[in-house]
């Protein structure tokens, strides 16, 4: 056999610290390639996990300046709603704002505001003419729902309307001046063509460093798999405008994952497309051979992972970025480091290393925006997380894809985990774990004299430390009340 190459983790390294002209953390520039025409603010993207990413964790990551990737373990349908909804969170001009007809019922209008989650329904004749707005308030209370929505809505002459090509500024003093909170554009033959909403100004505002479309509109990504509906769930995701879509699986080099790149690639040849996930130079150079525009790597890192116990396989994640990222930056594309983030500074190893962006579950998983409610044990709150090979997981799976229905003992004895399911403790809000990650990546770059990520990469010296040097790392020889 031949001599074994030796593979590191986070941990068995340090960034040796080097002169620097960084005065202050402000100074650096954070922002960095998602994947070859996505650019993101932060270079944060939150896992394509069940636990982790649907809409309520991608805005929160695409309002910090990163991005969601909505998990794959969704009807096509759900899957793309998900798509939608982050899509339609904060966009300065909603083209197609949800619409009834004034002859609908009531109880129509109500349904469609619950499908949709809105409280406000445009109303709109058959030409697509403007005839009026209904809210919750107006018909929350109606007693016959029956009634045509007409009889309830404020009607078009008790309506502020905007012309199609109404600035923000103007928008802001009509919404100032009219008090109101919804502006709908109308054109000269008064057709609904768009509207405008104070809350989306508003945190438009709040939010420059957001990560945004050419048409202002959130970022987000979605999975997708390599068997069974994976066309139509691209097409279904990319009709919704998903900016990026991700063939995920846990082997990603794998021929499968090739063809079906290839096949995405020829029917959608603008498609933004990562593919994932490897572990070597020539997986990621196998990817980009099949048309990828990132390479998302980590096999086996994840804190909820089992697969390098269970198959035995995997490379040390600080090793995988390094071999992965120096074969992806010689065709400029980019790398996803994707598991094993356990504090802020393996985030700037990990781009430090080569990387662009890391991929994080475990770390988001305790936060406001993931999916699931907080839960209390032994007087601590915690969220739940789950490895998306896991036993609950894949019997989950198993069962929505109804591949045998109504065994479910035989499911759960012949399924092999390669994930576990666990709690995190409770973080608070994504953006309060994003600040502290940014924050000490910041610092990071500055230990390393760099004001870009590019220029870290460049820049950066390990140093390989031993178990003395990672117990030296953490506080030690003190004590916590
Ligand atoms: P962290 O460390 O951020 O890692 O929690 C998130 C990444 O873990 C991967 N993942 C898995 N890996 N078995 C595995 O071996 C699993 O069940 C599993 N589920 C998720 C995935 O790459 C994710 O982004």
């Amino acid at each position: 056999m031949d001599e074994i190459p030796l593979s590191l983790s986070y941990d068995d390294v340090l960034l040796v610290p080097q002169r620097t002209a960084v005065r202050s953390r402000k100074q650096v520039d954070v922002s960095a390639q998602l994947s070859r025409h996505v650019r993101l603010q932060i270079p944060v993207v939150s896992a394509n996990m069940d636990t982790v990413t649907e809409s309520t964790m991608a805005i929160a990551m695409a309002r910090a300046g990163g991005i969601g990737i909505i998990h794959r373990f969704l009807p096509v349908e759900q899957q793309a709603a998900e798509v939608r909804r982050v899509k339609r969170a904060e966009n300065f001009v909603i083209d197609q704002p949800y619409a009834c007809r004034p002859t609908d019922s009531i109880a129509h209008a109500l349904d469609l505001m619950h499908d949709y989650d809105v409280g406000t329904l445009m109303v709109v004749d058959s030409t697509g003419t403007l005839a009026g707005m209904v809210g919750t308030r107006d018909v929350q209370f109606a007693r016959d729902r029956t009634r045509p929505v007409e009889s309830v809505m404020r009607p078009l002459d008790r309506l502020v309307v905007g012309p199609p090509d109404v600035s923000t500024d103007r928008a802001a003093e009509i919404f100032a001046e009219q008090k109101i909170d919804k502006l709908p554009l109308v054109d000269t033959q008064g057709r609904l063509v768009g509207l405008i909403t104070a809350r989306d100004m508003l945190r438009i505002s709040e939010n420059p460093g957001a990560a945004k479309d050419r048409r202002g509109r959130l970022l987000v990504g979605a999975a997708i798999g390599v068997i069974g509906d994976y066309m139509e769930r691209a097409a279904a995701l990319l009709e919704q405008d998903a900016d990026v879509l991700v063939i995920d699986i846990a082997h990603g080099h794998s021929e499968q994952v090739i063809e079906v790149a290839k096949e995405v690639r020829a029917r959608w040849p603008q498609v933004e497309l990562i593919a994932g996930n490897v572990a070597t130079a020539e997986g990621t150079l196998d990817l980009i051979a099949a048309g990828v525009d990132a390479v998302k790597v980590g096999v086996g890192p994840g804190s909820a992972c089992t697969t390098r116990i269970v198959a035995g396989a995997g490379v040390g994640q600080f090793t995988a970025v390094s071999e992965c990222a120096r074969a992806a930056r010689a065709h400029n594309i980019p790398i996803i480091a994707d598991g094993g983030i356990k504090a802020s500074g393996d985030l700037t190893k990990a781009m430090a290393a080569g990387a662009h962006t890391v991929m994080i579950g475990g770390m988001l998983a305790g936060t406001d925006e993931s999916p699931g409610r907080p839960l209390t044990r032994r007087g601590r709150r915690y969220k739940h997380y789950r490895g998306m090979a896991s036993l609950a997981a894949t019997v989950d799976r198993r069962k929505r894809e109804r591949l045998d229905p109504g065994a479910d003992d035989e499911w759960v004895s012949d399924v092999v985990p390669e994930g576990v399911e666990a709690l995190v403790a409770y973080r608070g809000s994504t953006h309060e774990v994003l600040t502290q990650l940014v924050g000490g990546l910041r610092s990071g770059m500055s230990y390393c004299g760099a004001f870009t990520l590019d220029e870290m990469y460049e820049k950066a010296r390990f140093t390989r430390i031993t178990s003395a040097g990672l117990r030296e790392s953490h506080p030690h020889d003190v004590e916590f009340d």
